[in-house]
Parts: structure tokens; C-alpha cells; sequence
């Protein structure tokens, strides 16, 4: 792998993916980023990649290849065993997007036919986490790989966590999930509840700033709630996207969660009425009094 090792192919330039790639390039890696819609990675032109015209050009002879796309579908629209059989002898491929369980084994399959080193490694942290390089990787895959593979996690992550065989990052990914939209969904009730018994939301989260009760989540997008202004670090589509992933899970081992059901709905009227870019705190806007 003579000189391919520090370059990387990062398929994505989203909110997650374009930061990500500034990182590593800040590291000194040599970045190509290929996007579905150019015109969103051109701008990491200036920081130092290079803007690849299709996946197939931007996986071309690299190290490692980064997919951070919306889900397991748009991956598979842009990987199959022909583009990834251009990748480097012993590249790795890190598969960073949150997929779920069945759409991991799907893109693990597809390493597998392609001959290529899978490593399933979803992150915890959103937009600002991941320009400040601290998120933290839920990496799992073969063990021979993960000396490696701290040259690209290192930049982007302020932990990284190796669980085991591949699909174990993606199944602490879900658990971490359900406990992320369960609280977001909940927060969005306390509010309107707030709201309407007459009670200043913003003195609720004051009242529980600091203490046990107090999780800081709970302030960050409690006030979005409350501004009803939603500038995205999440959006709310792909958090009702990572909630089916969590049902789907838990009902194939026989779980009926039903807060996370009722969050699924929410989310699923929210977006109807039109706010599925905005931050997944839009929920709110399926939940306050109309
Ligand atoms: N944002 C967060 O806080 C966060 C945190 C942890 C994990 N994640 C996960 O990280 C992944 C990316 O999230 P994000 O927030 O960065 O999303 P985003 O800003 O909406 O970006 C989505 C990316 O996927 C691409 N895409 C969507 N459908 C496609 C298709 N059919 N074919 C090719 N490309 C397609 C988009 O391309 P276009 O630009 O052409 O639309 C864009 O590059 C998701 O799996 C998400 O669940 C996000």
C-alpha cells in the first residue's frame, strides 16, 4: 500500500462529512471528497481536497474510504464491488454513517465481495463536535486494522471506543439513539406542557440547570424549543430515520418500545408539516399546543 496510507476518500460533504474532512486535512492527510451535489463540496476545495467527479474517481488507489451519507441506501447508490475494487490492496473502508443493524450487514456483505477491510464506526456528537474534532467513534471490525486506523480517527474524535467484530458500533449506536430521541421527544412535551399551564419553559430549565436532573442536552435544544428556531445540527428527517432503525432492532427481538413509536410519530408529523431539514428539535412543532 506504498504511499496510499494518508490518502483518504471522503463520500459525503454534509454536515457531518465536510467537517470531518477538514480535519483530517488540518492533519496533514490527503483528502478527495466526492458529494451527490458538488456544488456543497467545492467549498472544501480552498481548505486543500481535492473534489472528485464520481466515487469511483474519488476511491481511486486511497487508504481508506469514509462513507458518511444519509443511510444504508444512498451508500449502496454509491458503492458497489467495481468501485471499491479500486481502492488500495489492504485499504480499509470506515463506514461512519449511522445505518442500523440490517443496513450494516448489508454494507459489510459488500466488503466482503469486493475483498475489502470493513470497519463499522458510527459516531456520538453532532455539526459542532465534529469541527472541534471531538466526537467519539463506536468502532468495531478486525483487530488487525485498528493500529491504522487511529490516523484518520484521531483527528475527528476525542475518544474512540473499539468494541468488537463489526456491527457491534452500530448496535451501541441504536442504544445510544433511543436514548437520545427518547429524551428529545419528552423535552418537546415538557415544554408545550410548560406552555400551557402558564409556566415560563425557560424557568424549567433553569430550575434543573446543574443539578442531577439537569442534563445539558435538555438546555441546548430546550431552547431552540422554546426560540421555536431550529438551525440544524441534526436534522429532523434523519433523526426519524435513526428512531425506525431503533424500532426495527427491538422488534425483531420481540421489543415493542413505545416511546420510542410515539417519537417516531411525532417526528413523522413534524416533517409532513414541513420541517424535516430543520433541527430534530422541530419536534416540537408536532407537539406544542396549536
Ligand atoms: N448531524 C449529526 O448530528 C449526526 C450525528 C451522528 C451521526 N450522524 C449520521 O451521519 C450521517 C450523515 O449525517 P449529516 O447530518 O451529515 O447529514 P446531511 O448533512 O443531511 O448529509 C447527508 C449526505 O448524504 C448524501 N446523500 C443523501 N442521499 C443520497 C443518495 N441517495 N445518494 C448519494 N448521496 C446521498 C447527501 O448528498 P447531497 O448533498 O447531494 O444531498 C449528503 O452528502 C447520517 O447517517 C446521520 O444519521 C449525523
Amino acid at each position: 500500500m506504498a504511499g496510499s496510507e494518508n490518502v483518504v476518500a471522503v463520500l459525503g460533504t454534509g454536515i457531518m462529512s465536510a467537517a470531518m474532512a477538514r480535519n483530517l486535512i488540518e492533519a496533514g492527510l490527503k483528502v478527495r471528497v466526492w458529494n451527490r451535489s458538488r456544488e456543497k463540496a467545492e467549498p472544501l476545495e480552498e481548505s486543500g481536497a481535492t473534489v472528485a467527479d464520481s466515487p469511483q474517481e474519488a476511491v481511486e488507489g486511497v487508504g481508506f474510504v469514509i462513507t458518511m451519507l444519509a443511510d444504508a441506501g444512498a451508500i449502496a447508490e454509491v458503492l458497489d464491488v467495481d468501485t471499491l475494487s479500486r481502492l488500495a490492496e489492504d485499504a480499509v473502508w470506515l463506514q461512519m454513517s449511522t445505518v442500523g443493524e440490517g443496513g450494516n450487514e448489508g454494507l459489510a456483505a459488500l466488503a466482503a465481495d469486493a475483498g475489502v477491510t470493513y470497519v463499522d464506526a458510527p459516531v456520538l456528537g453532532t455539526k459542532a463536535p465534529a469541527e472541534n474534532g471531538q466526537l467519539i467513534v463506536l468502532a468495531s471490525g478486525p483487530e488487525e486494522v485498528r493500529p491504522r486506523c487511529a490516523l484518520v480517527f484521531e483527528p475527528m474524535a476525542s475518544k474512540v471506543v473499539w468494541l468488537g467484530e463489526a456491527g457491534a458500533g452500530s448496535r451501541l449506536k441504536l442504544v445510544v439513539n433511543n436514548w437520545i430521541t427518547g429524551l428529545l421527544g419528552v423535552l418537546a412535551e415538557t415544554v408545550a406542557l410548560a406552555e400551557a399551564l402558564d409556566v415560563d419553559p425557560a424557568r424549567f430549565l433553569e430550575a434543573v440547570e446543574g443539578g442531577p436532573l439537569g442534563v445539558p442536552y435538555a438546555q441546548i435544544k430546550g431552547k431552540m424549543m422554546i426560540e421555536e428556531d431550529f438551525p440544524t445540527s441534526f436534522s429532523a428527517k434523519l433523526a426519524r430515520k435513526d428512531t425506525g432503525l431503533v424500532l426495527e432492532a427491538a422488534e425483531k427481538r420481540g421489543l415493542h418500545p413505545l416511546i420510542a413509536e410515539t417519537v417516531a410519530k411525532r417526528f413523522d408529523e413534524a416533517i409532513r408539516a414541513g420541517h424535516g431539514e430543520k433541527d430534530m428539535a422541530a419536534i416540537f412543532e408536532a407537539v406544542k399546543l396549536r
